[in-house]
């Protein structure tokens, strides 16, 4: 099962990565998680120990030798299995890819650092077979259109407020642009069921199959850098019910 979290900055992508990622893997899942968002914090929220990991782009001199330098001739298709297995870190029985902070360049930008973390991207979708799921900014340029097409769904998270209703709309829209099979909506930070309906009101496209509640203790876990997953029974028992709702959506049987 490959999956990929996006949204509005703030909305709770990470920690709706780090929730789905640790309950995969407490179900017994060989699960990898990528951050490929430019300011990493997955990897405190499904408790790695400090200092974060390295991420791939720490590796820049090796990155620029494989893809070429800015301004000069760009090879897109570099190897990546290598790099990656010299950065991925484990912890709990998750296997973690720190992608490290790309800057964003314009549409179709082929700077090395997209470039790498596309095919990062590509290598992780197409090639290994383990659960993988990637914790994306609100954008979905770094997903190349092989991987958007592997990928069995894309999960936008929104919250109780039109800005996220619109930005998923946005994301809902290029995602169907570039083949992405599904795309399901999971509320997050929802302070009872007239937020959920509300929520599920506004949704231009994508069926909402989860609803984490709010949780003073899952932001009390972020401040003091404890993993998200276990932070809260009600959260835990939203998280459990989004992982049964994705392995009834995405057909295609996982191995364990
Ligand atoms: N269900 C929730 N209840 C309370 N706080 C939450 C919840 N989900 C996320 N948060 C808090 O909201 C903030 C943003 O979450 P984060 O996952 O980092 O968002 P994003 O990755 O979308 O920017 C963090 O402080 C996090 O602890
Ligand atoms: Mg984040």
């Amino acid at each position: 099962m490959k999956l990929a979290v996006s949204g509005k900055g703030g909305v709770g992508k990470t920690t709706v990565a780090a929730l789905l990622a640790s309950e995969l893997a407490a179900r017994g899942f060989r699960v990898t998680a990528i951050d490929a968002d430019p300011n990493p914090t997955l990897a405190a929220l499904l408790g790695f120990p400090a200092p974060p990991p390295a991420s791939l782009l720490d590796l820049r001199d090796e990155i620029e030798e494989r893809v070429g330098s800015p301004g000069g001739l760009i090879r897109l298709n570099p190897r990546v299995d290598d790099l990656v297995e010299r950065v991925a870190v484990t912890h709990g029985g998750i296997q973690l890819i720190v992608a490290g902070a790309i800057s964003r360049g314009g549409a179709g930008c082929a700077c090395p650092q997209n470039v790498l973390l596309r095919r990062l991207l590509d290598y992780v979708v197409l090639e290994r077979d383990e659960v993988v799921v990637v914790d994306l900014e609100a954008g979905l340029e770094h997903l190349g259109r092989r991987s958007a097409q592997a990928a069995d769904a894309l999960l936008v998270v929104v919250d109780a407020s039109r800005a996220s209703l619109e930005t998923a709309a946005r994301i809902s829209r290029l995602a169907a642009e570039i083949g992405v099979p599904r795309t399901l909506a999971v509320a997050n930070k929802v302070r009872g069921p007239e937020e959920e309906s509300w929520i599920a009101s506004g949704l231009h496209d994508g069926e909402l199959v989860a609803a984490i509640p709010y949780s003073d203790a899952l932001a009390r876990a972020e401040r003091t850098g404890e993993r998200a997953a276990g932070a809260d029974a009600a959260v835990q028992g939203a998280a459990a019910r989004l992982v049964d709702a994705l392995q009834t959506r995405c057909e295609r049987r996982v191995r364990v």
